[in-house]
């Protein structure tokens, strides 16, 4: 569990099932992400992160607003994708339903994140992923000091080619 001045951070909870299924259903938290997601995906998401946190102790994790234990969405810390110039790092990754985009949440969580990532796993650097139209999260990737990675910008092999969400660019954040 992580705490920071507004937020938890914490393992995934079946009561996150729901809002969490509710974030997928939203096209426009979505949009830059791929299909809407049924509740099966949803919940098979959820599950893969449990299996990271039981595995390596540390996964996206489920953001909880202290002061009234909203779930919020995601962020945190998983083994880049295979067959992504990210493969051998550590991805940082978020997700926020849509009433709590604008308030600095991301920003907080992501921090955290690469605090808690630095110290605890002692990487020299961490790694983020996107799509070069989705400014909000390269937007926040360049708040908390990521470093554009130009040369590993890539095609992701998991969609098809033509898909318009193929191309993506890569970000670094490195110890300090
Ligand atoms: C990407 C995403 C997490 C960014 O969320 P966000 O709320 O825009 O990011 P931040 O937490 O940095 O918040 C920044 C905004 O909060 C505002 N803000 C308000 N209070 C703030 C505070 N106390 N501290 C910092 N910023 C604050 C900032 O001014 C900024 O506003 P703006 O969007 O009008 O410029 C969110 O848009 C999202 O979930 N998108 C859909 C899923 C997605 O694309 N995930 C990434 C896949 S690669």
């Amino acid at each position: 569990v992580i705490t920071t001045s507004r937020l938890v951070l914490r393992g995934w909870e079946d009561r996150d099932r729901v809002p969490f299924a509710a974030m997928g259903r939203d096209p426009l938290v979505m949009a830059t992400l791929g299909p809407l997601l049924p509740r099966g995906e949803s919940d098979a998401a959820i599950d893969r992160q449990r299996d990271f946190q039981a595995r390596l102790g540390h996964c996206f994790w489920a953001i909880e607003r202290a002061e009234d234990a909203a779930f919020l969405g995601f962020c945190g810390l998983k083994p880049g994708a295979g067959g992504t110039p990210i493969e051998h790092e550590i991805e940082i990754g978020w997700r926020l339903a849509r009433q709590y985009w604008g308030q600095g949440y991301a920003r907080e969580a992501a921090e955290a994140s690469l605090r808690w990532g630095f110290t605890s796993l002692g990487v020299p650097r961490i790694m983020a992923i996107t799509t070069p139209g989705n400014d909000r999260s390269w937007g926040l990737m360049e708040r908390i000091g990521m470093t554009r990675r130009h040369d590993l910008d890539f095609d992701h092999p998991i969609l098809a080619a033509g898909d318009p969400l193929r191309a993506h660019i890569t970000y670094e954040a490195v110890a300090r």
